[in-house]
């Protein structure tokens, strides 16, 4: 179901990753001045706690590569079909474009604030989101489709956001992260046969990192209680449905990948926003029904319609052209309707930080 080209050469690994498009990974630039004025105070103690667990740094010595990983990756992996290659090649792109885009990010946070507890934080965000892009690049490196980060951070396009919306946006790419890793972890622990890749066997210490960056969103949100209430709460109605959105009509265009797997796309795609919703009312007083009958209904809807945007776009010209406008137009109107499907409200815990239990 992907489109055409194959990843076969590095420069094709490397298009992918820099290609801009609705639902590509993006890199991100802010405001480093408001950036500078994030004040934890009011929930001081979580925050040094959380502080602490980034010095000790638990994975400090997970992300090596053991004799058994390319030994594995000769017998299981060169036993897949062309068709799922190229999906998990596909994977494997968009997964260090995002590791890598929290990692420039964050590191260009850390050098341009001086408030010390938020360059301590992005200190060792971009460590950790360092040691996993190059994790996965190493993957990448041993079919010889390594990316040129250096010349990615330079070359790929920038998109500005402020800095509530870069709160919203990782704060969920965080915990969606974890999400997702947790769940194919655990689906590949019940099922060991099916793990045909030894990246998977990382997962699930990589995914801690992930969950605890999400804790220090939460945090940094909590302390600013008005990006978190009024008309605030209309950003983060859109911002969850758009993360959301983004990653159902992502994983339906990779199918092989989770059937490999013992997954069905959209049984694993609800498990995943089962689990967001839940981490998520840590912060977010409202979350998405995602059990409405409309919800799903339109979840299927944008997945034709990126199939039919994509037809358009292969189909070229004029009328091509023209299609694609038109399906485009047919997307927005559907992500429209979902927006205003109502939401779930609950009240906030009086403690923030929870333990990743999944
Ligand atoms: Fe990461
Ligand atoms: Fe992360």
């Amino acid at each position: 179901m992907l489109a055409t080209p194959t990843i076969e050469s590095p420069e094709e690994a490397a298009r992918r990753a820099k290609e801009s498009t609705l639902l590509s990974p993006r890199f991100y630039t802010t405001d480093y001045a408001a950036m500078n004025r994030i004040d934890v105070s009011s929930i001081r103690a979580e925050w040094d706690a959380m502080l602490a667990e980034y010095e000790g740094d638990n994975n400090h010595d997970h992300f090596q590569r053991t004799p058994e990983f390319t030994q594995e990756v000769a017998e299981r992996f060169s036993q897949v079909s062309p068709e799922l290659r190229q999906e998990f090649l596909d994977f494997l792109v968009s997964s260090v474009t995002s590791e890598f885009s929290g990692c420039v990010l964050y590191n260009e946070i850390q050098k341009n604030v001086e408030n010390p507890d938020v360059k301590a934080l992005m200190r060792y965000m971009a460590r950790d989101e360092s040691r996993h892009a190059g994790f996965i690049n190493q993957a990448l490196r041993d079919f010889g489709l390594g990316i040129d980060l250096g010349g990615l951070k330079r070359t790929k396009a920038y998109t500005y956001f402020k800095p509530k919306y870069i709160f919203y946006a990782t704060y969920l790419s965080e915990k969606i992260g974890y999400a997702r890793y947790i769940t194919i972890y655990r689906q590949l622990e019940r099922h060991p046969d099916k793990r045909f890749h030894p990246i998977f066997r990382w997962f699930e210490r990589w995914c801690n990192d992930e969950f605890r960056h999400g804790e220090s969103f939460a945090l940094i949100l909590r302390a600013h209680p008005q990006l978190i209430s009024g008309a605030n709460l209309l950003w983060v109605r859109f911002f969850l449905l758009a993360v959301y959105a983004t990653m159902y009509v992502r994983d339906h265009m990779r199918p092989l990948l989770h059937e490999a797997m013992g997954l069905e796309s959209t049984d694993y795609d609800y498990r995943v926003f089962q689990i967001t919703n839940e981490i998520s009312k840590q912060v977010f007083p409202i979350s998405l029904d995602i059990d409405h009958p409309a919800f799903r209904a339109g979840m299927e809807r944008l997945v034709r319609v990126k199939i039919r945007v994509d037809a358009a776009k292969a189909r070229g010209g004029l009328v091509g052209r023209l299609q694609q406008a038109a399906w485009a137009v047919a997307g927005a109107a559907t992500f429209a309707r979902m927006y205003l499907i109502p939401v779930r409200r609950h009240a906030l815990p009086s403690q923030v930080r929870m333990a990743a239990a999944w």
